[in-house]
């Protein structure tokens, strides 16, 4: 029964994920962007401005520039959250390919860092008076998630151990359209409901910052409005005019 109700909702959340992202990433790639808004002092440059926005999404750049507290917890979260992911991936993949090997020594320090990460922001919202007015429920809802998540896969490493071959043969079985048994242990269907949740409200959600940075005008664009002459696109012009 386990089995049926969670290939069901693995399959929902993937498309909720694949189909949300993918429709979220069509507007935002469609939405006009008329004028030059870069946040100076900016490259003058195509490629500078590539390289601005990859150094925002490597090392959150400008969030560093605004507040070291705020940017140490968040980019820890987010470097151990990466590894954490691609660890699981030996859960997708068969056979398991280097890269993803050589992490799985280091898997539950960085869930402690990454949880620990996560608990030193929700205090945040919760303790710094400034930061608790301007928060509202999705905000502590997506940090709440994502650290039961976290803390039901440490379960599964210290408290609770689950068949990962077993588990690993259930998730292989879903994407070959081959069911497989999944093991009933609690902890590991608390982890997988959650992580469902978590697929489903990702391209409703603030998360959606993810894919976001790279349609950011005040990133992506380039400061060259004194060597170019930038006109509104005339799909835009033409909708100006017609009021
Ligand atoms: C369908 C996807 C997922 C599956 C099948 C899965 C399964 C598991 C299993 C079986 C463990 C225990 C590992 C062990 O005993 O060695 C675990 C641990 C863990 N999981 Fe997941 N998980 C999934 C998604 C996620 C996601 C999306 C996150 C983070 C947002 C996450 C965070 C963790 C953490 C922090 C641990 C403990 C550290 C570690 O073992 O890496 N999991 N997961």
């Amino acid at each position: 029964m386990a089995t049926v109700i969670y290939a069901v909702l693995f399959y929902s959340a993937t498309l909720a994920l694949v189909g949300g992202l993918g429709l979220r990433v069509w507007q935002y790639a469609g939405t006009p962007a008329p004028l030059r808004i870069p946040t100076t002092p900016a490259p003058i440059t195509r490629g500078g401005a590539a390289l601005r926005v990859g150094r925002e999404v490597v090392l959150f750049q400008s969030l560093f520039k605004s507040n070291k507290w705020i940017w140490l917890f968040g980019w820890v979260f987010h470097v151990t959250l990466a590894a954490v992911l691609l660890r699981h991936l030996r859960y997708f993949l068969q056979p398991v390919p280097a890269f993803v090997a050589v992490i799985q020594p280091f898997g539950t320090l960085l869930g402690m860092i990454m949880v620990g990460a996560l608990a030193a922001l929700f205090a945040r919202r919760i303790l710094v008076d400034r930061v608790r007015y301007i928060s509202g429920p999705s905000d502590y809802l997506m940090l709440a998630l994502i650290l039961a998540i976290g803390l039901s896969g440490l379960t599964l490493n210290f408290v609770a151990r689950t068949d990962i071959v077993e588990t690993k043969a259930f998730f292989l079985g879903l994407m070959l359209f081959d069911w497989r048994p999944l093991p009933t242990d609690p902890a590991l269907l608390v982890h997988l409901a959650l992580v469902a949740a978590l697929m489903i409200v990702f391209p409703f959600s603030k998360l959606l910052h993810a894919p976001g940075v790279f349609f950011s005008p005040s990133r992506y664009q380039a400061d060259n409005t004194r060597e170019r002459r930038h006109a509104p696109p005339a799909r835009l012009e033409a909708a100006v005019r017609r009021g």
